[in-house]
């Protein structure tokens, strides 16, 4: 008998033909997130599921899930996931690093460049008919080339955004909560590992990479948004809650930062009050990884791992694999 797995929102079609080579596959063809009770009612006979970051996967999860022997998300941070909980029930979990920098990084660009250079407010001003022709006061905006650009958590989507600063010739520092030096970085860009407090007085753009965990949660808060230069240029392409968004909006409104350009929130899909009114952010709905090829290679990743998991072998990129280990 095939193994029952359930795919918790429609995912590219990848994904599900490598699933259904092996299992019998249930997936959620609405276009939206299974709520709490129903994903707990559809996981009680499933070998394996195979979800987003919206599912919870929890003691109450596996507690529904008698008959799990994989989780496989889709995506690579994976804060939706308590890792020990699995652990101690000898229940592999598993996330999609890697195919999905290069994608997150380059978004975090078009972040940085439309803020620096208002691209979007501008946009709205050609469209709306308001523009009356040249004028050499009009629509400044901040350089980019040359400024310190200031990364927050040096893993592979933050190094794959340094690396990308080259031909911008910025001076790169970072920063990481292990106080791990990149050697990478070091060597490509003579980047400098500093401390949180020196990144955030030093850089004129800072981008978050930062995973999240209970001690990055509000990492940029009132106190520290207010040791950032008044000119700087706050990115997020991480987890909305690395930053408290009402006091983003605040020091914004304020001028204590200039300008945000933001792919995460908070508290998704809403976004704190006052937020959305602002000129000097650019908002996008979580689309780092929204490529065409990204988003498949999510899929096939997520499906083999998934697929490892049930036939007992090693998935490519588990978060747990010590629970593998013959005991
Ligand atoms: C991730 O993978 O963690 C993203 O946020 C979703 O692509």
């Amino acid at each position: 008998m095939k193994p029952k797995v359930l795919v918790t929102r429609m995912i590219p079609r990848a994904g599900i033909e490598l699933l259904e080579t092996y299992c019998e596959v249930e997936i959620n063809n609405d276009d939206r997130s299974l709520s709490r009770s129903e994903l707990l009612n559809r996981v009680t006979d499933k070998a394996g599921v195979l979800g987003l970051m919206a599912d919870r996967i929890d003691g109450e999860f596996f507690d529904a899930a008698p008959h799990l022997r994989g989780y496989a998300n889709y995506a690579v941070g994976y804060d939706n996931i308590d890792v020990p909980e699995a652990t101690k029930r000898h229940i592999p979990v598993s996330n999609t690093p890697g195919v999905l920098t290069d994608a997150t990084a380059e978004l975090a660009w078009s972040l940085l460049f439309a803020v620096a250079r208002r691209v979007v407010e501008l946009d709205t001003i050609m469209r709306s008919g308001q523009w009356s022709g040249w004028g050499p006061l009009q629509f400044l905006g901040a350089d980019v080339c040359g400024k310190t650009l200031g990364i927050v958590g040096a893993g592979r989507i933050g190094t794959a955004m340094a690396l990308m600063s080259k031909g911008f010739r910025m001076p790169v520092i970072y920063s990481n909560a292990s106080g791990r030096r990149n050697e990478l970085l070091e060597k490509e860009l003579d980047a400098r590992l500093v401390s949180f407090d020196e990144l955030l007085e030093r850089s004129d753009y800072v981008s978050l990479h930062a995973p999240l965990t209970p001690q990055s949660r509000h990492l940029f808060n009132k106190d520290t948004l207010t040791r950032m230069k008044n000119t700087a240029i706050l990115i997020n392409t991480g987890r909305g809650p690395l930053i408290k968004e009402d006091d983003l909006v605040q020091a914004l409104k304020n001028g204590t930062i200039s300008g945000a350009g933001l792919d995460v929130y908070e508290f998704e899909p809403n976004m704190a009050e006052g937020l959305a009114a602002l000129p000097n952010t650019v908002l996008l709905p979580h689309v780092g990884s929204a490529t065409e090829t990204t988003r498949t290679n999510m899929a096939t990743l997520a499906a083999r791992n998934l697929l490892a998991m049930l036939r007992n072998e090693r998935p490519e990129t588990c978060l747990n694999p010590e629970v593998l280990e013959p005991r």
